[in-house]
């Protein structure tokens, strides 16, 4: 990655575009690289700050004198570049808030028209990416990917080395531990990582195979506090979901997918499913099953976070997402109720820009990835959803969760006994099964927990009847809802997979799923 995004940079220098931005929150290491291409291509590479004005770029002490007095000030630091005639690198970090004054724009826009004729490259390196519209069409911007395994080695290897005479601390990193580790380090930035090694080694007074999970559960941390993901630790099982047969049959047989294996034997990573779907019947527990089945972190992605303009730009907010599930991967990306997050497209009013802008970068991000991000996304209203999203081709298949059947409540009513360790072996199935038609898994586990509950009261074990009783006193959404579970059935019956068995047309067998009402 990090060969890509220098080839890339070299590529836009010598290209002669004029002006750059790269978004990053790693100045440091975006300084790297332009030095590193300035040092290739023989020319000067210049930094600016608003604090320090234009200065030598890398190594210039906190004393050292700006090269231009009164550089500080934006205009007069574009009016050098300007000037200028030597071959350079011009890096403006932080000048995001001076893109809203008209007399910079105005300037920058001087500047890209006379400098495509020079051997001068501006770069603006900036957290926040924001590109007037006057300049849309000067500036080319550049997405600074997290740091590849092959850095964090390095990082690694320096802090060893760094500590290698100090007898407090052990260093015991076999080959396998130490992939383990640089593993463990993807998705942060440098100095995010070298903050979590030094760390662990605080934490445990050692680097070995114990201070994986130290740095887990740090980068679990980091990722939570961007705001927009979160790092899944999951306990649920395959095991643990009742029903929904030829969902977990698909995703069983893709259980090795991400393999090497698999990728010498020619086969493409999985891209993704669309799970829709009637409330509480099992998809998010789906989506956590399918990370310890698969054993690849689980990232929930919150759609409503991205829209939060507390946090940034929302499109910003997007690939900065985007870039860390990326830098995880293998991993699984999991979008909870996407329709919630793009209900804004249609609705025609002032955020409907956004909300296009937003789903538009994901649209191409989603046909254009190349590395191995599985997107789970669930939906209980495709009304809500863009038809582009659900077109062939973006998803490897949409599944369509219907309440369960006789045979699935069977064994969500064993699974969910079972963990409350309720003698169900006594209980009459099929009395509870019939008494439970039309009810959704959540339901039917709420069902348990109100005759629990009715159990410890009268100071009882769980007893069928108790549960009977919570089952007849529950009013399903089934019975709520029936027309809007109506209207999605007829939907999906044309568009999607079931996710339960499909029937097969034996003796007895209905050809057509019954509804069941
Ligand atoms: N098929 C199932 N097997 C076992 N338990 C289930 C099943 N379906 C639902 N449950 C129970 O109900 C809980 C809620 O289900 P879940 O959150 O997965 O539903 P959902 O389909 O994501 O609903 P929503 O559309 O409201 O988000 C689960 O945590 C689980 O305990
Ligand atoms: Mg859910």
């Amino acid at each position: 990655m990090s060969i890509d995004i220098l080839k890339n940079l070299d590529i836009f220098v010598r290209a002669r575009y004029p002006i750059i931005y790269i978004t990053t929150f790693e100045e440091g290491r975006a300084d790297d690289y332009l030095i590193k291409i300035g040092r290739s291509r023989n020319k000067k590479v210049i930094s600016w700050s608003q604090t320090r004005g234009l200065m030598p770029a890398g190594g210039g002490s906190q004393n050292a004198k700006s090269i231009s007095e009164g550089s500080q000030d934006p205009m007069s630091a574009l009016d050098y570049v300007l000037a200028s005639h030597e071959p350079a690198i011009f890096i403006f970090h932080d000048f995001h808030p001076f893109l809203g004054d008209s007399t910079v724009i105005r300037k920058l826009r001087e500047i890209s028209t006379a400098i495509k004729e020079s051997f001068k490259t501006l770069v603006i390196v900036s957290p926040v990416l924001k590109i007037p519209c006057e300049l849309e069409k000067d500036i080319n911007v550049i997405d600074l990917p997290l740091p590849a395994a092959g850095e964090l080695a390095v990082l690694l290897n320096k802090m060893i080395s760094d500590i290698s005479d100090n007898r407090d601390i052990r260093i015991d990193l076999g080959s396998e531990d130490r992939e383990l580790v640089i593993q463990a380090l993807l998705g942060l930035t440098i100095s995010e990582a070298e903050n979590v090694i030094a760390k662990a080694l605080v934490k445990n007074g050692a680097l070995d195979s114990g201070s994986v999970p130290v740095i887990l559960s740090e980068k679990e941390q980091i990722i939570r506090k961007s705001n927009l993901l979160e790092y899944y630790n999951t306990t649920e099982n395959i095991a643990d979901v009742g029903g929904l047969d030829s969902l977990k049959h698909w995703l069983n047989l893709r259980r090795l997918a991400f393999s090497e294996k698999a990728r010498n034997f020619g086969l493409p990573a999985p891209r993704g499913i669309l799970m829709l779907g009637v409330q509480g019947c099992g998809k998010s527990l789906c989506a956590k099953a399918v990370s310890a089945l698969w054993q690849v972190p689980l990232l929930r992605l919150d759609m409503g976070r991205i829209f939060s303009s507390l946090i940034g730009s929302s499109e910003e907010n997007i690939r900065r997402a985007v870039k860390v599930a990326e830098s995880i991967a293998p991993a699984i990306l999991w979008i909870d109720e996407i329709d919630k997050g793009f209900s804004g497209m249609n609705s025609g009013n002032s955020d409907a820009g956004t909300s296009s802008r937003v789903f538009g970068t994901f649209l191409t991000w989603m046909q254009e990835k190349k590395s191995p991000v599985f997107i789970i996304a669930t939906a209980n209203n495709i009304s809500m959803l863009p038809p582009e999203l659900l077109r062939k081709g973006r998803f490897d298949e949409i599944f369509f969760v219907d309440l369960p059947e006789a045979a699935e409540r069977r064994e969500i009513l064993k699974i969910h006994l079972k963990k409350r360790m309720a003698p169900y072996e006594s209980f009459d199935m099929n009395a509870l099964i019939e008494a439970s038609e039309g009810f959704s898994g959540a339901e039917i586990e709420q069902a348990i927990i109100a005759a629990l509950f009715e159990a410890f009261y009268k100071n009882d074990g769980l007893k069928c009847e108790y549960l009977l009783k919570a089952l007849a006193q529950t009013i399903p959404l089934s019975k709520t809802m029936k027309e809007d579970i109506d209207a999605l059935r007829g939907w999906a019956s044309s568009r999607a997979v079931m996710a339960s068995k499909p029937l097969e047309l034996s003796a007895g067998a209905r050809p057509r799923r019954r509804l069941e009402f």
